[in-house]
């Protein structure tokens, strides 16, 4: 499929450049309300105590999001007027930050 050789580009990608104990993870700084990078999507390593980081901005659905690594990644939800915004850190596996 073509998010299969995607994927598989990614993780080619990140090997090469890759440090052996970091985790990729998607970078995105801004996800469309469909879950598609709009900007500069990309790879990051995390290193040290990083994370993969994924953020969610909703209403009942999605309205934007973003993706990276991120250190003092913390997992929480929290609500600013009607909107809910989400905060997913993983390490787990490689692109765990998936939308
Ligand atoms: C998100 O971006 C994709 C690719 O550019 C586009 O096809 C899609 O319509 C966008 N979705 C929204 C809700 O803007």
């Amino acid at each position: 499929s073509e998010m299969g050789a995607r994927l598989l580009l990614l993780l080619g990608l990140s090997l090469l450049l890759g440090v052996l104990q970091a985790l990729p993870c998607f970078t995105c700084p801004r996800v469309n309300a469909s879950g598609v990078c709009e900007t500069w999507e990309s790879v990051c390593q995390t290193q040290g105590s990083q994370q993969c980081f994924l953020r969610k901005v909703y209403d009942g659905r999605l309205l934007y999001g973003s993706q990276g690594c991120g250190d003092l990644c913390l997992s929480l939800s929290f609500f600013r007027q009607s909107v809910q915004v989400d905060f997913v850190c993983c390490n787990d596996a490689p692109f765990c930050n998936r939308f």
